[in-house]
């Protein structure tokens, strides 16, 4: 704990989303400056169900090395050059307001404590670094009073984890590329509000943990360095899947959506297999999640669901709202309601209705696989961007507090 002094401590705190792409950022083409090869989309996920709460505050009372303690445990952030790459933009900053206005407090001057807590597991595939990164600096920069919008805040999130750039905003989130080798131009931009497509749920079938996966940074630099089909993913296919699901998302077509978002993943995945030596990050239990949707969408005799996988087994399965018994219901009685998690705040057009297809159309095998194969759901939708509260994990003298 700090020691009570006279200096003042500065404080900001804010949450901040998980977002789920739907088309897939794989690969980079810078990776000091974290530049990625294609333009991708994603979702981003209400913070009613997932969400990372950073304080960040500064004062003269604090040890010179800036810190980071995230879920209670003090991580080393010298060691990481991806954390100080965000702290040095930001300060950078700063020191421009503070050059510019002799008044300002010389905030860029004085040792960081940010303290940081997930609402949900770290590091497990459910994209903890996209709103952990994001979290810190929209903390940082409302420390700073900084004037940057989200979108030029996304530059300095990038450097921290490409995905994270996209969790600056709420709704349905672009990050274009861009082209200029100094990565200014490479940016993530809302392409619609939360507002415009409400509807939308995602339901997360978390894989029981197995071992570690490659990771996301490593996986890409390996897919672009072998595979042969990633060339033609980036430059032809995913500019003009990004097109398409833009526009979908504008006509709130979710059949359109959903088959551009699952063809997007199979697309990712496809390279991770055309990778050399080959990556796999689904298994049994996320193919039969792919069955099983694609049973659900040919019994309903519509697209009413759509699956994405990130860098690991767990399925993402985004449906609207009205289809929630098809969806859903179906999967609720397939996986049974000991399961963890159908509870929540999205979990009342849930509640009450039974499986939308008859079981029997189902693949029974799959159904079998994704029974035990399961630790938990997460029953969620589209939500909004990062928001500004005063649930300070820093308290007014400095001391570490928590909320766990
Ligand atoms: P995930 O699949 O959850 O994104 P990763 O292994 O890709 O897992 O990223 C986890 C890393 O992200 C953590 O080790 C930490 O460096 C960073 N991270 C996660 N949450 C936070 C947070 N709240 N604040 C700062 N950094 C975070
Ligand atoms: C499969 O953003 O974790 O989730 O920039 O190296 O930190 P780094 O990678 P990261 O990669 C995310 C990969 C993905 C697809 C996506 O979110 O677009």
């Amino acid at each position: 704990m700090a020691a009570v002094s006279e200096s003042p401590v500065y404080r900001a705190t804010t949450t901040a989303p998980v977002n789920i792409a739907v088309i897939k950022y794989w690969g980079k083409r810078d990776a000091t400056l974290n530049l990625p090869t294609n333009s991708s989309l994603s979702v981003t996920l209400s913070q009613r169900s997932l969400r990372t709460l950073t304080t960040a505050s500064c004062s003269a009372n604090y040890p010179a090395a800036d810190e980071l303690t995230l879920n209670g445990k003090s991580q080393d952030i010298q060691s990481s050059k991806r954390t100080l790459a965000c702290l040095a933009s930001l300060r950078a900053h700063r020191q421009e307001l503070e050059n510019a206005d002799s008044s300002l407090p010389k905030l860029s001057t004085l040792p960081l404590r940010i303290v940081s807590e997930n609402n949900f597991p770290t590091a497990a595939g459910l994209a903890s670094s996209a709103a952990g990164f994001a979290a810190l600096v929209r903390a940082v920069a409302d420390l700073y009073k900084l004037p940057q919008s989200p979108t030029e805040l996304s530059r300095i999130a990038r450097q921290g984890s490409g995905s994270a750039c996209r969790s600056l905003m709420g709704g349905y989130v672009a990050w274009r590329a861009g082209e200029l080798a100094d990565g200014s131009d490479s940016l993530a931009e809302e392409v619609a509000s939360q507002g415009h497509w409400p509807e939308m749920r995602a339901l997360i079938l978390v894989v029981s943990a197995e071992k570690k996966d490659v990771p996301s940074t490593t996986g890409m630099q390996t897919t672009v360095a072998t595979s042969e089909l990633f060339a033609t993913r980036a430059n032809a296919v995913v500019p003009a899947r990004m097109t398409a699901i833009e526009t979908a998302i504008q006509n709130r077509d979710f059949p359109t959506f959903a088959e551009i978002t699952m063809r997007d993943s199979n697309g990712f995945h496809a390279t991770c297999l055309d990778s050399w030596p080959p990556i796999f990050y689904m298994n049994d239990v996320s193919r039969a999640a792919v069955r099983l949707v694609h049973d659900i969408n040919n019994a309903a005799g519509r697209t009413v669901c759509g699956y994405t996988f990130d860098a690991g087994p767990n399925a993402v399965i985004y449906y609207l709202e009205k289809d929630s018994e098809v969806v859903a219901g179906t999967f609720r009685s397939i996986l049974g309601t000991e399961l963890e998690g159908w509870s929540g705040p999205f979990y009342d057009a849930v509640k009450n209705v039974g499986p939308g297809v008859s079981l029997d159309q189902v693949d029974s095998r799959a159904v079998d696989v994704l029974k035990t194969g399961l630790s938990r759901v997460i029953l969620t939708g589209v939500g909004e961007g990062p928001v500004s509260v005063e649930d300070h994990l820093v308290g007014e003298k400095g001391e570490i507090l928590s909320t766990q």
